[in-house]
């Protein structure tokens, strides 16, 4: 069980605590295998050995072969590196991209960068749930379209996207296809060998590994050009000395995850459920924002009407709970989220929005104290929102 301060934490998809097995097997890279990979003698042997190991334990959770994964400094950067990287070796082929408005903003950001360079991209507009069509996507494709990149699921609603059908769609054209699946990884099971993306990225700390860490899958064969220069590790696609203590910590989490996978799944959905219904019943005025079941276990986004959720997320935090209001990476900005936008949402609703993620360590004594807060939240907040807004 990992320690609890007495908090209660539900924002799992912010970031995870980190196992303490995965402290443990860090602490000994640190204390007694420190060598430099790139090192011939048995120190830099060493390390390097446990990298391998770690690097295939990180595969095995996507089933795909270990010297497909790159190790990166989290998936911010394995974000940049598949858009930056398809785009720049691939540019004799045309410059047009397409993603989704919903993406995260490692990815938009990179987008945006490459706009400024000459690319032209695509931001297909999603449902009202958060998913893009299929055919919205086909409709895009252009004769100049080297690379499609949309998220396995979304970070602030949890819908969980069709991918299957998008890289039908782009393989139909001949077109590399890249998921960011940050969010899924290691709470869905995962195939990428029968999913069938070309790139995927990844990130440690949101199963209970280190921050810092993180990884690009690259197909075999597909070619993506570099984003860090100095140095010949990660098959010289990634210069750098390579955070070894992250990388055993990123795999023994993986490790981790693949034994405890399906049985976290049920508990966090079931957990999520029964926030859900009980707060329809006992609080009432609320709604699940994005998919209703094609989601992430566990993550619930709630609008509760008449309520000012940072104000709400406030107060809770006061109570002992943690939990999140708009996108994790920009927590503090009270600014409309830019998903929420996306999906429909007015101004307001997005302003009373509530993020609740789950994580294997919480219970139904969780559920009950977070009902019970709520409940006393929402009650005072319906009634003296004029009040708390201008305090
Ligand atoms: C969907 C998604 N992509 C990318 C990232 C960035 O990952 P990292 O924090 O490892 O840089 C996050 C982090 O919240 C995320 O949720």
């Amino acid at each position: 069980m990992i320690k609890s301060n007495k908090r209660i934490y539900l924002d799992h998809s912010a970031t995870t605590p980190v196992d303490p097995e995965v402290i443990e097997a860090m602490n000994s890279v640190m204390e007694s295998s420190w060598g430099n990979p790139s090192s011939i003698h048995a120190d830099g042997r060493n390390a390097k050995f446990l990298i391998e190991e770690a690097r295939e334990k990180v595969a095995a959770l996507m089933n795909v072969a270990p010297n497909e994964i790159h190790f990166t400094s989290g998936g911010t950067e394995a974000d940049n590196w598949a858009v930056r990287g398809v785009a720049h070796s691939h540019k004799e082929k045309g410059n047009h991209i397409i993603t989704a408005e919903t993406e995260h903003p490692a990815l938009l950001d990179s987008c945006k960068e490459l706009e400024k360079e000459g690319f032209t991209v695509s931001y297909l507009f999603t449902d009202s749930k958060g998913g893009v069509h299929p055919h919205d996507l086909e409709a895009e494709i252009r004769p100049d379209t080297i690379l499609i990149s949309i998220m396995h699921s979304n970070n602030e609603v949890g819908t969980i996207n069709l991918v299957h059908k998008y890289v039908e769609v782009a393989h139909e054209a001949g077109i590399l296809f890249h998921t960011d699946m940050v969010q899924s990884y290691g709470k869905l099971p995962m195939d990428l060998k029968q999913l069938d993306v070309d790139l995927a990225s990844v990130s440690s700390h949101k199963i209970y590994g280190p921050k810092g860490v993180g990884a690009l899958y690259i197909r075999q064969g597909v070619e993506v050009g570099q984003l860090m220069f100095g140095g010949h590790q990660e098959r010289n696609r990634r210069g750098g000395t390579e955070n070894v203590p992250g990388i055993v910590g990123f795999g023994k989490a993986a490790e981790l995850r693949a034994s405890r996978l399906e049985e976290d799944s049920i508990k966090l959905k079931n957990l999520a459920s029964s926030l859900y219904e009980r707060l329809s019943e006992e609080v009432g005025g609320v709604k699940i924002n994005g998919h209703a079941t094609r989601r992430i276990p566990g993550h619930l986004s709630l609008m509760f009407d008449g309520v000012d959720g940072e104000a709400l997320l406030m107060n809770l935090d006061t109570m002992g709970i943690s939990a999140s209001s708009g996108a994790a990476c920009s927590s503090g900005a009270v600014k409309m989220s830019s998903v929420l936008k996306a999906i429909g949402l007015s101004e307001d609703e997005a302003l009373s929005t509530l993020r609740v993620s789950f994580g294997r360590d919480n219970n139904e004594e969780d559920v009950n104290s977070v009902v019970a807060a709520i409940k006393e939240q929402v009650g005072r907040l319906r009634k003296t929102i004029p009040e708390v807004l201008t305090s």
